[in-house]
């Protein structure tokens, strides 16, 4: 019997068939939809992507976002300068944590890495505390590689 870690989980293989779309925004859009409707609990799930010595809000669900976040602000920002998984179980505890949504509670925020340099990130907000676990960690990292190697497949800047 084979080990359950050896499966692609159900969402990372949805997220792999929408990352054949060849056009960067409705990819990224349709992903973001995807994570948003596999998960619950969520007020929030979208990209941020460097951009111009900023993070730039990309194509998201929930409600209206922070634009422009500079890398030494936020879980954002420190996902960015730490280059790894920011897992906030109390955003209420995070002293600059950047609310967009009065609502969130917690919040996951994973960097996707091209080369091992800092392409963007997928951010996940929810309005209930320790909502995250290790299996949305895995799947998240899972879904950042997923992304990482279709920016290179499909020549993708941004
Ligand atoms: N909470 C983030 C800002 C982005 S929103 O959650 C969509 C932060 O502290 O960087």
């Amino acid at each position: 019997m084979k080990c359950y870690n050896s499966f692609m989980s159900m969402i990372n293989e949805q997220i792999k068939s929408l990352l054949e779309e060849s056009n960067m925004i409705a990819s990224f859009a349709n992903v973001s939809a995807c994570i948003n409707m596999n998960y619950d609990n969520l007020n929030w799930a979208g990209f941020y992507f460097v951009k111009n010595g900023e993070l730039v809000v990309g194509p998201f669900q929930g409600k209206p976002a922070c634009t422009h976040i500079p890398f030494d602000k936020g879980v954002c920002g420190r996902c960015y300068r730490e280059k790894s998984v920011q897992k906030v179980d109390d955003v209420l505890a995070v002293a600059d944590h950047i609310a967009c949504d009065a609502a969130s509670r917690s919040e996951l925020c994973v960097p996707i890495l091209v080369n091992n340099e800092m392409f963007g990130m997928i951010d996940l907000d929810s309005p209930r505390k320790n909502r995250f676990t290790e299996k949305e960690v895995k799947e998240m990292l899972e879904a950042a590689d997923s992304i990482s190697q279709a920016i290179l497949r499909h020549h993708w800047s941004y």
